[in-house]
């Protein structure tokens, strides 16, 4: 027993070393469900989204706010990319961020009748790798109450991470032509990491 208790000391500094060094690397994680309601919204537009939002950057995409056709899953308000396409990606600054896209409401959104709504997604990963999906909105025919009318929602499997920007684009799912309308998003959640080394 006696002859063992200098190691003591001595086998605590080794694990004392490397667990300070993790300690200061460790990247700092947060995670947001982005719901837009808190921003200002004026009519007449233009509402672009500040940037950075909850920790991302929007192209395209504007604060929209309910009017009377399909409700943003929570709130009054959602964000639209009027044209149908766009982009959502961590800043530039600070540098060596990524984030990792976990679910969203959507909807397409161009009147009644309008046609089947496939929305093309594109993620870029730090790895320069990109990474593609098609969600569908369904088509919406006249001769429903209004309250059929409700976003869609979706989660994203685990490799939609490692992101540094996403794209959106849609287009009519039968023929592939225009929709003539935009893409809305609501309760986007999303982990930001930002690492330190
Ligand atoms: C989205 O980002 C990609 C890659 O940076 C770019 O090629 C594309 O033009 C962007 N689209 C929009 C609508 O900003
Ligand atoms: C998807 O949206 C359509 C059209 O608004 C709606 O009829 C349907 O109930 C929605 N599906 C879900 C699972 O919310």
């Amino acid at each position: 027993m006696i002859i063992f208790a200098p190691l003591i000391p001595l086998l605590a500094i080794a694990i004392a070393a490397p667990v300070a060094d993790d300690e200061k690397c460790r990247p700092t994680q947060t995670t947001y469900t982005t719901k837009y309601d808190n921003l200002p919204f004026v009519e007449p537009g233009p509402n672009p989204i500040p940037s950075p939002y909850n920790g991302l950057n929007y192209k395209t995409f504007q604060v929209d706010q309910y009017d009377g056709f399909i409700p943003p899953t929570s709130g009054n308000q959602w964000t639209m990319a009027f044209g149908g396409s766009g982009n959502i990606s961590v800043p530039d600054s600070p540098p060596k961020q990524i984030f990792e896209l976990d679910s969203f409401s959507y909807a397409c959104v161009s009147g009644v009748p309008q046609p089947e709504c496939a929305i093309s997604m594109w993620g870029w990963k730090e790895s320069g790798r990109l990474i593609k999906r098609v969600i569908k909105f369904p088509r919406l025919d006249p001769g429903h109450p209004i309250e059929d009318f409700k976003m869609n929602a979706t989660k994203f499997g685990g490799e939609w991470r490692d992101l540094k920007s996403v794209g959106f684009s849609i287009a009519r799912a039968d023929n592939g032509g225009d929709m003539f309308g935009g893409l809305a998003l609501d309760d986007v959640k999303y982990t930001v990491t930002q690492r330190k080394c």
